[in-house]
């Protein structure tokens, strides 16, 4: 059915919230006529700012204006609307599940998540990214949001311990006023925006991709379906790399490792656990039960090679400095030992960014 647009969205009741967000709601909603839709519409004035509804004006925009061959690959669109309220009726996925609950509850086995990566691969790299005219956005964005980090850093009393010259997992860290000097002087922050852009998905993560829950054979990995595109600071075109940066920083098991706490942290409460001041480590505790199905089986490297197979190989300082701008996002936004360990992700990566 093609998306209308309409003033209002048309007359549903609300059967279940899936997500009650900052600035939008994302909710199955029953029509007149019994059917189901998943709406996700702009709280307006209950809003906590007016960047979420940009956001979702883009998100509903971007539904709206993908090509016949690539509708197949998101939630199928029926409605916008962009007036009292923004926002978008989609399919709702019956009996679908995220592949972040596919991999934490080891579902799929090795094969199977390398069809389902295959298959995303090849779809994202050769059909979703086409070459975008979209003001480059992305080198402002990066450097407000690691100044952000910084500034976070300098006002905690617990993190501005890594403001000065630190060891993270045995690699020495400039001190990150000297790092974000030279980020900000650097070809390698130029290269975000003076490459080639592609649309992008924007928030490529396991948890945005739906597939059936159940077993559907053979062709089970290949019925995944996208939904939720751009990311919250808006970017929906840019490097291709954002795309396959995102991916991996979940499909590792960092992410969700990070999100759980599943991690193993040392050198804030014991500033010198090795005798040493200044030297902190963290990694992902492997021996947590929550960790065994990214330990288990590899969601990503199917995906890099075929990002390679495409674009040639990963240009690892612009790679580092999309896992700091991740990190650093979320520095701003966490608390306690998540937040310490993005602190920590955000130092190391500049590091690695700038060697
Ligand atoms: N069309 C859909 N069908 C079934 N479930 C959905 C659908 N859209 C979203 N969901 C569920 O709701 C969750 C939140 O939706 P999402 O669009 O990702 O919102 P958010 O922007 O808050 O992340 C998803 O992770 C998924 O579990
Ligand atoms: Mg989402």
């Amino acid at each position: 059915m093609p998306a209308s647009h309409l003033p209002s969205p048309c007359s549903a009741q609300e059967v279940q919230l899936l997500r009650d967000g900052y600035w939008d709601r994302t909710a199955i909603v029953a029509l007149d006529d019994g059917s189901k839709r998943v709406r996700k519409i702009s709280k307006g004035d209950l809003s906590a700012g007016p960047w979420g509804r940009d956001n979702l004006r883009a998100e509903a925009n971007y539904l709206a204006t993908l090509e016949s061959h690539l509708q197949d690959f998101f939630a199928p669109l029926f409605a916008t609307w962009d007036e009292a309220t923004t926002g978008y009726d989609m399919g709702y996925m019956d009996g679908y599940v995220d592949v972040g609950q596919i991999a934490r509850q080891q579902l799929f086995n090795q094969d199977q998540a390398e069809a389902m990566q295959g298959y995303l691969g090849l779809r994202l790299f050769q059909q979703l990214h086409t070459s975008s005219t979209a003001k480059p956005i992305l080198v402002e964005n990066i450097k407000s949001t690691l100044k952000k980090a910084q500034l976070c850093l300098q006002e905690h009393a617990q993190l501005n311990c890594l403001l000065g010259q630190i060891q993270v997992n045995d690699l020495a860290v400039a001190p990150l006023q000297d790092q974000l000097q030279a980020i900000y002087n650097s070809q390698v922050l130029a290269n975000f925006d003076t490459s080639p852009q592609v649309r992008l998905h924007g928030d490529l993560f396991l948890e945005n991709m739906l597939l059936p829950a159940n077993d559907t054979g053979a062709d089970w990995p290949h019925k995944l379906i996208l939904i939720d595109p751009i990311s919250v600071a808006g970017i929906g075109a840019g490097h291709p790399l954002f795309d396959l940066g995102k991916y991996e920083s979940y499909a590792t098991g960092e992410l969700p490792a990070m999100r759980q706490q599943r991690l193993v942290l040392q050198g804030f409460d014991e500033p010198s656990f090795d005798g040493t001041a200044n030297r902190y480590h963290w990694a992902i505790d492997w021996h947590d039960d929550a960790m065994q199905g990214f330990k288990n089986i590899n969601w990503h490297s199917r995906m890099r090679e075929l990002y390679i197979q495409h674009y040639g190989p990963v240009d690892t300082a612009m790679y580092e400095l999309l896992q700091a701008y991740f990190a650093a996002a979320m520095v701003v936004c966490t608390q306690g030992r998540e937040q310490q360990a993005r602190a920590l992700k955000m130092r190391a990566s500049l590091q690695l960014a700038l060697r």
